[in-house]
């Protein structure tokens, strides 16, 4: 990102960003005072009380994912806080203070994201910000898989690659609440007794056992309806082996790999698997704004009732200028759901 000239410095509001002047390792990571957004005719200003972390934040710290042309270059795919201004154009009843959460393109390491009015969310009355900080990206990216694109059905045994994620962890509840069996993948004991405890049928150590012999044994050789997966490369053979016939594997990742060699296409065809494959952050804004609109009516409230039947898994929280052992700790494959940045300090009681 090009530093501004001094001079401009002295018109604009300021705030505190997370920049990668130079793309690399996480010792790039840069906190810095840059001009606040400028809002546009239809957008609010957040003032962010909590960020989190997406995989896609690694990526594009190393220039390998860069944000979509006309976004901000600032990492961060999410935010929570509250409404500090409000476009003149702005159609919805926002207030200044609500409380609100949004998924957002880039820009959520900042003190202050504008966002499209569309993407807004009120943030459920039980939950803290930091809490709702961890729900736009990984909870919106399950529901459009599992919804929108596998269009699971009652009863379909789903397989989530990567269970203790934080979309694993989003899709596992989800996929228990559109009545579907989430059967998990993860790499060790701790995160699959977690995935379980979420409602996960089953769970398979993928480092210590075949997991595609033990999905056919779960469903007696039936195989998996449909296949969440965000490993790619390295499990393809094993996913299109315990694939049901007529399933549908739903490609978002590519954690193992971009590349595969042999008989894909054969083993796919004699299942009369359905490959399909999707990207949220590219999608258009009336594509997310739609995505926005059916998972407020259909899944916010499950995040409200008593007790409630969905909850946002958080590993650990960090400071803002702690951001680099965030990262750090991302890429170690440490956490068990969402790890958590907060903008602003964040007294006890509303953490
Ligand atoms: N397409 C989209 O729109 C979209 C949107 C959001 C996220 N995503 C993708 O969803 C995936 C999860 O994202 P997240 O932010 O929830 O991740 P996360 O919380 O960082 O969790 C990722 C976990 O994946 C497992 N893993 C890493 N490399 C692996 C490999 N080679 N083989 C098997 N498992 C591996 C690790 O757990 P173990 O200890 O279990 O190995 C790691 O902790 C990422 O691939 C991300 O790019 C896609």
């Amino acid at each position: 990102m090009k530093p501004l000239p001094e001079c401009c410095f002295c018109f604009a509001e300021m705030m505190l960003a997370v920049c990668v002047d130079v793309p690399g390792g996480s010792e790039n990571l840069q906190l810095r005072t840059i001009p606040r957004p400028q809002l546009k005719d239809t957008e609010v200003l957040i003032k962010v009380h909590a960020t989190a972390l997406n995989r896609a934040d690694l990526l594009q710290r190393r220039g390998l994912y860069p944000p979509p042309p006309g976004e901000s270059e600032i990492l961060g795919l999410e935010v929570a806080g509250t409404v500090a201004a409000i476009g003149p154009g702005v159609k919805r009843c926002w207030k200044s203070d609500d409380r609100v959460m949004a998924l957002v393109c880039g820009g959520g390491y900042a003190e202050y994201v504008a966002v499209p009015e569309e993407l807004l969310m009120p943030v459920p009355r039980q939950l803290s910000l930091c809490q709702a900080a961890a729900i736009p990206e990984a909870w919106l990216t399950a529901f459009q898989l599992l919804h929108l694109i596998a269009q699971v059905k009652q009863g379909e045994v789903v397989l989530v690659h990567a269970g203790a994620s934080g979309v694993g962890t989003a899709a596992v509840q989800l996929a228990r609440l559109l009545g579907a069996i989430p059967v998990v993948t993860a790499g060790s004991a701790e995160k699959l007794k977690m995935a379980e405890k979420l409602g996960a049928a089953a769970g398979f150590n993928y480092k210590e056992e075949n997991f595609a012999e033990r999905v056919n044994d779960f469903t007696e050789g039936r195989g998996a309806d449909v296949i969440l997966d965000c490993i790619g490369g390295s499990a393809w053979e094993k996913n299109v082996s315990c694939l049901a016939t007529d399933g549908r594997w739903v490609l978002f990742g590519t954690m193992g790999g971009k590349t595969v060699e042999g008989d894909l296409l054969g083993k796919l065809l004699s299942k009369r698997g359905h490959l399909l494959s999707s990207l949220l952050r590219s999608r258009s804004l009336q594509y997310k704004a739609e995505l926005v609109r059916a998972f407020s009516q259909r899944v916010l409230p499950f995040f409200s009732d008593k007790p409630a039947s969905l909850r946002p898994v958080i590993d650990s929280t960090f400071n803002l200028d702690d951001i680099a052992e965030a990262h750090k700790h991302m890429e170690a494959n440490r956490n068990m759901g969402k790890i958590i940045i907060n903008v602003i300090s964040q007294s006890p009681e509303t953490q």
